[in-house]
């Protein structure tokens, strides 16, 4: 078998990550097999790799290896370019064509962002995947093929399934062996090799002296998250080589044209494995910020926990008590239709379970876990009923000055009354 520098060399690939030369190995351990091979790994992190190596190193090696980007050809012509088509089959199939499942009969076909093929594509290749067998669009006749496949997405698979866009059948036998290929952040010690290796190869590309890094550069670099990875890194240093006129690039210089602000994302990413598709990380911020938020609230709950502790034997504002049924009614309101809206005086808030478990473990206020008795709640629902009855009547049935008075909003209030059923 053949070794891993070899493999290295002769595909120009750098890096010595431990996560790389395992993705390697396996590629290398995998090729002279037929089995389908799926490499998953975010854009740019050099995917495209994998399938060369394992056809390069296959018995196929000298029969025809297709690259087929499944997110670059139009629905509407996918089914003929990979399966091909008989004359007449559509308007404009003036002629009978062989798709790519023809032509590399023997070989080898590298699907690129499979997770874009249509789902009824996605039927046609799980056929061929099990059985061989293939139609041309237009035919019914059966022809056989032995095609290997290794297919590549940067999208999150179990997610494009979940949401219906991905066959479940056809990603597990793609998926018969799983290449991951490593995020460029997660692999720092790399960054300054393939930085190197650029600087080389651009420079006698465009005739100029060599970039080289100071060490601030490389500090900087090794914390710049790169969601664009090795591709982000080498279109980086081709644009310095041609533009820079100074060939020492310091930090000062780099954030010019990598600022930190753009580390934000793929800070909250570290670790994610997958994707960094600008729609991670918008979700990611949003979980960052959904986590800040939950922070905020844990914090305003150990506050309303002293509140309640150090205030026990006094009276309580109106306002304080609205504040302190929100922050202990469990999740939503909407979301429990026993939940507390409202007490009407300090003993029944200190006789609700809810605040007897508060005040217990006020010390400890993120594990509070809200227990509530059936006759806790039925009274406390009778409560709220004769509360709301009360507020509307002051307010001759004007829900937003009724809501208000309650101190809650309008749109609870509302699911309030149809629940009570007081619409009338
Ligand atoms: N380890 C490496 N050593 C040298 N060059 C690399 C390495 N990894 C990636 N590259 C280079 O980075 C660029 C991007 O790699 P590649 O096209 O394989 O990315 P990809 O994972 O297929 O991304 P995408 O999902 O966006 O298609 C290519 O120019 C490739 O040659
Ligand atoms: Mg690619």
């Amino acid at each position: 078998m053949t070794d891993l520098q070899s493999i290295k060399t002769r595909f120009g690939i750098i890096g010595n990550f431990p996560v790389l030369n395992r993705a390697l190995q396996k590629a290398i351990q995998v090729a002279p097999t037929d089995i389908s091979v799926l490499v998953m790994g975010e854009s740019g992190v050099g995917k495209e790799f994998i399938p060369k190596i394992i056809h390069g190193e296959s018995r196929r090696k000298h029969q025809p290896y297709i690259v087929v980007n499944c997110g670059a050809i139009p629905e509407g012509t996918i089914d003929s370019e990979l399966f091909g088509h008989e004359k007449g089959a559509f308007t404009g199939a003036t002629s009978t064509r062989k798709g790519y499942f023809e032509v590399a009969d023997g070989g080898t076909i590298f699907l690129d962002e499979v997770g874009e093929l249509p789902v009824q594509t996605q039927v046609r290749l799980l056929r061929v995947l099990e059985s061989g067998e293939f139609m041309k669009v237009g035919s019914s006749q059966v022809q056989k093929t032995n095609v290997r496949i290794v297919a590549a997405t940067n999208v999150n698979m179990l997610k494009a399934i979940n949401d219906g866009r991905f066959r479940e059948d056809l990603y597990y036998r793609l998926n018969t062996v799983q290449i991951d290929m490593p995020a460029l952040r997660d692999r720092k010690g790399d960054i300054h090799l393939l930085f190197r290796k650029f600087a080389i190869d651009f420079a006698e590309k465009y005739r100029m002296p060599e970039l080289v890094l100071a060490d601030d550069a490389i500090h900087y670099l090794e914390n710049y998250p790169f969601p664009g990875n090795i591709r982000q890194l080498r279109n980086l240093v081709e644009q310095m080589t041609v533009v820079e006129q100074e060939r020492m690039v310091n930090s000062v210089k780099l954030a010019e044209y990598i600022p930190i602000q753009t580390q934000l994302p793929a800070v909250i990413q570290k670790g994610s494995g997958i994707s960094s598709n600008e729609f991670n990380s918008e979700r990611e911020i949003m979980y960052k910020i959904l986590f800040d938020m939950r922070n905020d609230l844990n914090d305003l709950k150990s506050l309303t926990s002293e509140l309640i502790k150090n205030r026990e034997n006094s009276d309580l504002s109106h306002q304080e008590k609205n504040l302190i049924n929100r922050v202990f009614t469990p999740e939503t309101q909407s979301q429990n239709p026993n939940s507390i809206l409202y007490f009407e005086n300090q003993k029944q808030y200190q006789n609700s379970s809810v605040i007897s478990k508060a005040d217990e473990d006020y010390e400890d206020v993120e594990d509070i876990e809200i227990e509530e008795t059936k006759e806790d709640s039925l009274s406390l629902q009778n409560n709220e009923r004769e509360l709301i009855v009360k507020a509307l009547d002051k307010h001759k049935g004007r829900r937003n000055k009724a809501a208000d008075e309650l101190g809650i909003s309008q749109r609870t209030l509302y699911r309030k009354i149809k629940q009570y059923n007081l619409e009338d």
